[in-house]
């Protein structure tokens, strides 16, 4: 239990930015990065194993079961009685039913199939019976002792939810190994003051690879011919001919790289920096003062299927009561599943040419501005042959699709929370002009 958490027993604060509520003690596992053999300063330590951010603290609500997959491993995530998020395989250690449809009672996991109920520490807590009278079992105390859950290091922070990823959930939390920090993942530790922004957040789930989603967030010069009508900033169309100085800072933690223009003073354009396994910070200006930030989260669900969470955090736009009247995180929701929307053709397409090898050295020829995308590769090549994480759960034609049935959550396959969105716009505004409208009309 981490020493803050063990202390503090408060209900749980999902606003407060510098609460960290895990399920092990980090202080103790982590083997901090600096202990780790120095490497060469270009060479990124982190891999594709390790910390994922997989969710939003607000999307895990108490009594509520969260499912998804991770390199295809099917997980669950819950708030236990101290409201603490566990991650705990999707598999009952019974007779291996999936916790869909399951309950989490008094913080307790209940499985759906006989109803053997599990502790926070995965242990299953119907010592006299499962759901009934009807055990015959003789041996069923030493039975329920013996069968326990398995979990992975889970970790709350600044309104997410990071796991640490293996491929291989343990029946005890403290046996982890953590070989890499938290904090390399952080925005404060790269100097963004959380605290002073607010945020807007999407999910969006693509039928596509990964690793191509990934590299079209790092592709600077799709923004213009792909998103030139829709990202509200004149220098971002079709016809503007503007070139960029680019300047790429590449150290064992990311890869940055920072735009500006040719001309005008060397005027800053954008900053994209790359935080592998997953995160992709894009902001303009310094750490310290940039007034926004978009932090991407990409997650591995399966095979040719990814999850992005976007959160843009702003220094403007702050008073509540203001955005809310203008409907402000509506409209920005609506702009990024606008935007998702447009890369996607591309990333399904890209994934099968990438599937049937046409994306290989010989066949494709990289500009300047896709150094980028060229040092991603590199890094990306180099932790899959050596870890090799899509060898852990492997799928293939016969696997059945019902995670990815129950679990795909937006548009563009399934564009129900785009048409939610925009008929709540509609709905909210039509509310609000009622009665301006109905005051007028008793007038006359
Ligand atoms: S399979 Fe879960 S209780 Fe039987
Ligand atoms: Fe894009």
């Amino acid at each position: 239990m981490n020493e803050e958490n063990g202390k503090n027993n408060k209900p749980f604060e999902y606003e407060t930015n510098n609460l960290i509520r895990s399920n092990f003690n980090e202080k103790e596992s982590v083997q901090d990065l600096e202990n780790i053999a120095p490497k060469p300063s270009n060479q990124l330590t982190n891999g594709l194993l390790g910390w994922y951010s997989v969710s939003s603290s607000e999307s895990i609500k108490e009594g509520k079961l969260n499912h998804f997959t991770i390199y295809n491993e099917p997980l669950v995530l819950y708030r236990d009685r101290e409201g603490i998020v566990r991650c705990v395989k999707d598999v009952c250690p019974h007779r291996g039913a999936s916790f869909l449809g399951g309950e989490v009672i008094n913080g307790q996991l209940v499985c759906p199939y006989h109803g053997a109920r599990f502790s926070s520490q995965g242990s299953c807590t119907n010592l006299d019976r499962i759901t009934c009278q009807h055990i015959i079992d003789s041996n069923y105390d030493s039975y329920a002792k013996s069968i326990k859950l398995f979990q992975y290091p889970c970790v709350e922070k600044e309104g997410y939810i990071y796991i640490y990823y293996t491929g291989t959930p343990l029946a005890n939390i403290e046996d982890f190994q953590i070989k890499s920090s938290i904090n390399s993942l952080l925005p404060d530790s790269y100097g963004f003051p959380s605290l002073e922004y607010e945020y807007e957040e999407v999910y969006v789930d693509f039928k596509a690879d990964w690793a191509r989603i990934i590299e079209n967030h790092l592709d600077i010069l799709h923004v213009f011919w792909m998103h030139g009508d829709t990202i509200p900033d004149k220098n971002v169309n079709r016809e503007t001919i503007t070139s960029f100085n680019q300047k790429i800072k590449r150290d064992n933690r990311q890869i940055e790289s920072i735009y500006s223009y040719k001309t005008n003073g060397q005027e800053e354009f954008i900053r994209i920096k790359f935080v592998p396994p997953g995160r992709i910070f894009i902001y303009k200006g310094s750490p310290e003062s940039t007034r926004y930030i978009q932090v991407l989260d990409h997650i591995p669900l399966g095979n040719n299927k990814a999850r992005v969470i976007v959160r843009h955090y702003r220094k403007f736009l702050k008073n509540k009561l203001f955005t809310n009247l203008v409907l402000f995180s509506h409209l920005q929701r609506r702009t990024f599943y606008k935007i998702f929307t447009e890369d996607y053709l591309v990333l399904k397409t890209q994934t099968f040419n990438d599937q049937m090898g046409y994306i290989q050295k010989d066949n494709v020829k990289l500009l300047g501005e896709d150094k980028m995308v060229q040092y991603y590769w590199d890094w990306l090549q180099n932790a899959l042959n050596k870890e090799k994480p899509w060898d852990i759960h492997p799928t293939n034609s016969l696997t059945n699709t019902v995670h990815e049935d129950r679990g795909m959550q937006y548009p563009p396959e399934n564009p129900n929370m785009a048409i939610k969105n925009n008929r709540q716009i509609i709905i909210k505004l039509l509310t609000r002009l009622l009665f301006p409208i109905s005051f007028i009309l008793l007038l006359i």
